[in-house]
């Protein structure tokens, strides 16, 4: 017998009743060895920027000694909260450092207000689809997670008014949390307008939850007018807002942050038990604060934008006219729906055989949905790479509309 075997039903609820179930990160599984993998959401290898920290790494040993490697760290650690609130005020978020908790990147940010909000019970509203990452980490909560449709203009605020109306009628929970990416969202690289966004605080204000605002690609605008965070008009104080700089350093450096009140901003450190990774911490202070990050995001931008602009105008050529996809203003994901009749998942073998791979659809509902739709990410790959991704996609798709019409 293994220890897990003897101590697994000590596990709490939650946590037995998910046992078994996707992890965080299994989506990373789903390549294979001669396919082009449009699966990651990650950064492209040539982005990554080893030189640059290694030289604000070597700059703040230079400034701090052995202080960068104690307990709490150097004035760098400083430094990062304040430049993080400097630049949110840039894009309009009206807040100091003291509003600013520094994180292991946004996923961990996500956890601890789960934290500090969630009892088992409680229900919590996303979108659907969503960030798989986030679904994963909500089922350790034990908490309802209930699914509400995205469209052309991401999350339908409507369909949330809706359930909020029959909830407090049937006198069922009302959400504590809505977890939205309103910008360029993963997985369907929708944005929500202004409008929508203001009439989400609204409601949130009616019926007293707070909105978990995930900005993990709000730097990463290709075209189209920037709209404001829900951060950034949210006059009362519900919003939480996490940003990561996994996007537009490296996934690696683990650093992000929630901006909020100051005083839940407060507790959450509270809870926070072990803080987090000063060292990292000072490197990416360094980095951000010496003008690097600065001068490396326009360049990001502009090779993310080419990867976008060749994944559209080869799904043009490629794929069959009962398919359609979103159009990205930025972020890194396309989403496609396939024709009636074709499931993303099973055709996935197929594909992977033609020469390209992608998340289907399911990974991202919380319930079992999406079976057409499937996720394609151009922010890994080169554009040639790109070209042969879609070509095989669109062969992949065009044999399994054949089989289906054979089948008929
Ligand atoms: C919407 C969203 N939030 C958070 C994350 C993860 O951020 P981090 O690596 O900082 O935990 C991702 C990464 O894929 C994401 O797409």
């Amino acid at each position: 017998m293994t220890d897990e075997t003897t101590i697994e039903h000590l596990f709490t609820e939650p946590i037995r009743e998910s046992m078994g179930g996707p992890s965080y990160g299994d989506w990373r599984s789903i390549s294979a060895p001669d396919a082009v993998s449009l699966s990651y959401g990650f950064p492209y290898p040539d982005s990554l920027p080893n030189d640059q920290l290694i030289e604000a790494a070597e700059a703040v040993f230079e400034a701090e000694g052995d202080q960068a490697l104690q307990y709490g760290g150097g004035e760098y650690v400083d430094r990062l909260a304040a430049d993080v609130a400097a630049r949110a005020r840039e894009r309009g978020i009206d807040c100091t450092e003291s509003e600013v908790l520094l994180t292991n990147g946004a996923t961990k940010a996500i956890d601890t207000i789960c934290r500090a909000f969630l009892s088992p019970g409680d229900a919590i509203f996303v979108e659907a689809p969503t960030f798989m990452g986030a679904l994963t980490l909500f089922e350790n909560f034990g908490v309802e997670v209930a699914g509400f449709p995205v469209d052309s203009d991401g999350l339908d605020v409507d369909a949330v008014a809706a359930a909020l109306r029959g909830r407090r009628r049937e006198g069922r929970p009302i959400p504590k949390l809505l977890y939205t990416i309103p910008t360029f969202q993963n997985p369907t690289g929708t944005t929500m307008p202004v409008e929508r966004r203001r009439r989400l605080l609204e409601l949130a204000a009616e019926y007293d939850f707070v909105v978990l605002e995930d900005d993990a690609y709000g730097q990463l605008r290709y075209d189209g007018e920037d709209v404001p965070t829900m951060k950034a008009i949210d006059e009362e104080g519900r919003v939480l807002q996490v940003g990561t700089f996994a996007k537009t350093i490296a996934p690696g450096v683990r650093t992000g942050w929630i901006l909020g009140p100051e005083a839940v901003v407060g507790e959450l450190a509270r809870i926070d038990a072990g803080g987090t990774n000063t060292f990292t911490r000072s490197v990416v202070g360094r980095y951000c604060t010496d003008g690097t990050l600065d001068s490396t995001v326009p360049e990001l931008r502009a090779a993310y934008e080419r990867r976008r602009d060749r994944m559209l105008e080869a799904l043009e050529a490629s794929m069959p006219p009962e398919a359609s996809w979103t159009e990205p203003e930025g972020g890194f994901f396309v989403w496609v729906e396939l024709p009636p009749g074709i499931d993303a998942d099973r055709m996935l073998p197929e594909a992977a055989e033609e020469g390209v791979t992608y998340l289907p659809g399911e990974f991202f509902f919380p319930d079992d949905a999406g079976e057409r739709c499937l996720r394609l990410s151009f922010s890994h790959v080169s554009v040639a790479e790109i070209d042969r991704a879609i070509e095989a996609l669109g062969r992949a798709t065009r044999s399994a509309l054949a089989a289906r019409s054979a089948d008929d």
